[in-house]
């Protein structure tokens, strides 16, 4: 045989080999630099996962706090759906928890007290004359530890902290985990856990605020929600629950087909008043502790849907009500009214206050658990 014709067969049947063999998967690498200093000279950290499908999330140690999200539209481009800081000293003044877990108790304790065991306690009071979301130095201030790690199909951090005896009016040495994890099917799963040595009250949340569009020069009203959710615990002007479930049907509280943001957000109604739009708890149908679909989230212009999966009994939806533009954040972009969207998932607001709501008590030996999912997808 001509060794022209050798060489070309020999190239053919290695093309053939090749063009069979499965290409490998690429191995994307967790990456971890340092975010900044922080006035005590501390250094936080920023941890980017990323996924097969070049989902990227970034987040920092400090405050526990998510800083981007990198979801695809529709057509395939990615753009970032939650409001943060380009650096660290955006997270040290912020007051506005944006991205971050706040606890020990997210949401409000009417006037900060309540009482366990018989004894009384009285926690930061930071919201007006109530608590709201772990006091002025809650989870969302303190620089956590943290530690990362991969499988085939996960990238996770997982972050931890020990809050002590009496911080921000609390009781007893508690000990809590939050763990990131980036997935392949683009969810970013939050899951806690907490222990303590004395009875306490143990109620954290993950606070991003969601604009699908990608671009939070955007207002939310255009994107649909719908809560799996029949009734809401409605509030008194300060933004703290009667005690009481009220129907969700015939209200601009209904939710429970997919309806815009904006649709009822101004209507005359006492809820929107006090809340200055949506800043509400929905009692989610899912009461029995299994992670289920709580909430979806559709913009409409980029075809990018949010799913909230939750083992709450809770989901505080709140729209963004007290962004004014005086938060500039990524990019230089300021956050006016209304630019974001908040699903907290927790127990109800000043539950510590309404023993007929789900309980928030922790004993030592007992473990508190939390799993939430925010799964992006298209359509
Ligand atoms: C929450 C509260 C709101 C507001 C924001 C932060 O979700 O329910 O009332 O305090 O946090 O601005």
């Amino acid at each position: 045989m001509p060794n022209a014709i050798r060489i070309v067969l020999v190239l053919s049947l290695c093309c053939v080999i090749l063009a069979c063999q499965k290409p490998k998967e690429k191995v994307v690498m967790l990456d971890q630099q340092t975010f900044g200093t922080l006035p005590d000279g501390k250094s936080a950290l920023i941890f980017t996962l990323t996924n097969h499908h070049g989902m990227q999330v970034r987040i920092t140690n400090y405050g526990a706090a998510v800083v981007s999200v990198l979801a695809p539209d529709a057509h395939g481009a990615f753009d970032d759906v939650v409001l943060g800081y380009d650096s660290l000293s955006g997270y040290v003044n912020d007051k506005s928890y944006l991205g971050v877990i706040v606890g020990r108790y997210g949401n409000r304790i009417g006037k900060g007290k309540f009482t366990l065991d018989g004894s009384e306690y009285q926690a930061t009071v930071n919201d007006g004359e109530n608590h709201l979301h772990g006091g002025a130095h809650g989870f969302h201030k303190v620089l956590w530890d943290a530690e990362s790690s991969q499988t085939d199909s996960t990238q996770s951090v997982k972050l931890t902290h020990k809050s002590p005896d009496g911080d921000e009016g609390y009781p007893g040495n508690i000990s809590i985990e939050a763990t990131y994890t980036l997935t392949d099917k683009n969810e970013l799963i939050v899951e806690y856990r907490g222990t303590t040595d004395k009875i306490t009250i143990l109620n954290p949340t993950h606070h991003s605020y969601f604009n699908l569009t990608g671009s939070p020069t955007n207002t939310i009203l255009d994107h649909q929600l719908q809560i799996e959710s029949d009734s809401i615990t409605p509030v008194d002007n300060g933004l703290i629950t009667t005690g009481v479930l009220t129907a969700v049907e015939k209200t601009p509280m209904d939710f429970r087909e997919l309806i815009a943001i904006g649709a009822h957000i101004n209507d005359a109604s006492e809820q929107l008043t006090f809340g200055k739009g949506y800043d509400h708890n929905w009692v989610l149908r899912n009461q029995n502790g299994k992670v289920r679909k709580a909430a979806v989230v559709v913009e409409p212009t980029s075809g990018r849907v949010m799913t909230v999966f939750t083992d709450q009994p809770g989901l505080q939806f709140y729209s963004g009500n007290f962004l004014d533009g005086s938060i500039v954040g990524k990019k230089n972009i300021a956050y006016k009214h209304r630019t974001g969207i908040c699903l907290e998932a927790q127990r109800y607001p000043d539950s510590p206050n309404k023993p007929q709501f789900p309980s928030v008590t922790l004993k030592p030996g007992e473990v508190y658990r939390q799993t939430t999912i925010y799964q992006f997808s298209t359509r």
